[in-house]
């Protein structure tokens, strides 16, 4: 027998993309949006841009690569560096877990080099957790991170909501 799974719920940037593109415009001094691009039946990217209406500047990039029924990969997050060290991967974070929400998943999971320091610290205050490092990848070392998703304050930071 053949079995079809229901089509995925898309994600709806309006629940969070306000809050997300003011993180960002405060940031910067200047308007940022937000732009959606489905690559695949499975991955979609999710820019921001400031600057000038008629050339918006890419100032960060996230993805989100469905693996099945309750698990989502976060992966290709970037920051321009000119906007480093103010936040937004909290922001950018609590933007992923809500459309990992809306999608209908209960963890998310992600890989990092064991020297990025910052953004396992950032990933750790928002109740990332290492499952271990991969063995075989060479030096840097890999971890594979997960967070689970639930409706009520899991971690430490103060900066968590949600
Ligand atoms: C990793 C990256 C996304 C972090 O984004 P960011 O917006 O600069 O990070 P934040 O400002 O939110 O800071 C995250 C944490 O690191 C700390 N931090 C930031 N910059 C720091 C620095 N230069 N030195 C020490 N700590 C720093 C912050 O205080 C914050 O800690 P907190 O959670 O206790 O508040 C960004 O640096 C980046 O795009 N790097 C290149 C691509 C990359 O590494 N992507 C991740 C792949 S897994």
């Amino acid at each position: 027998m053949i079995t079809t799974r229901a089509k995925d719920p898309e994600p709806d940037p309006n629940e969070w993309k306000d809050e997300l593109c003011s993180a960002f415009t405060k940031a910067s001094a200047s308007q940022a949006t937000l732009a959606v691009r489905v690559q695949d039946r499975l991955t979609t990217t999710f820019f921001i841009y400031n600057g000038p209406h008629n050339k918006p500047r890419r100032v960060a990039r996230f993805a989100l690569r469905r693996v099945n029924d309750a698990v989502i990969l976060s992966c290709h997050l970037w920051i321009a560096p000119s906007l480093r060290g103010k936040g937004l991967s909290h922001a950018i974070d609590k933007a992923r877990l809500a459309v990992a929400r809306q999608m209908g998943c209960t963890t998310l999971i992600a890989t990092v080099h064991t020297d990025n320091e910052i953004q396992l610290r950032a990933m750790r205050n928002r109740g990332w957790i290492t499952a271990g490092t991969i063995p075989g990848v060479k030096a840097p070392w890999i971890y594979l991170m997960y967070r689970q998703i639930t409706t009520t304050a899991t971690t430490k930071s103060s900066r968590v909501d949600i």
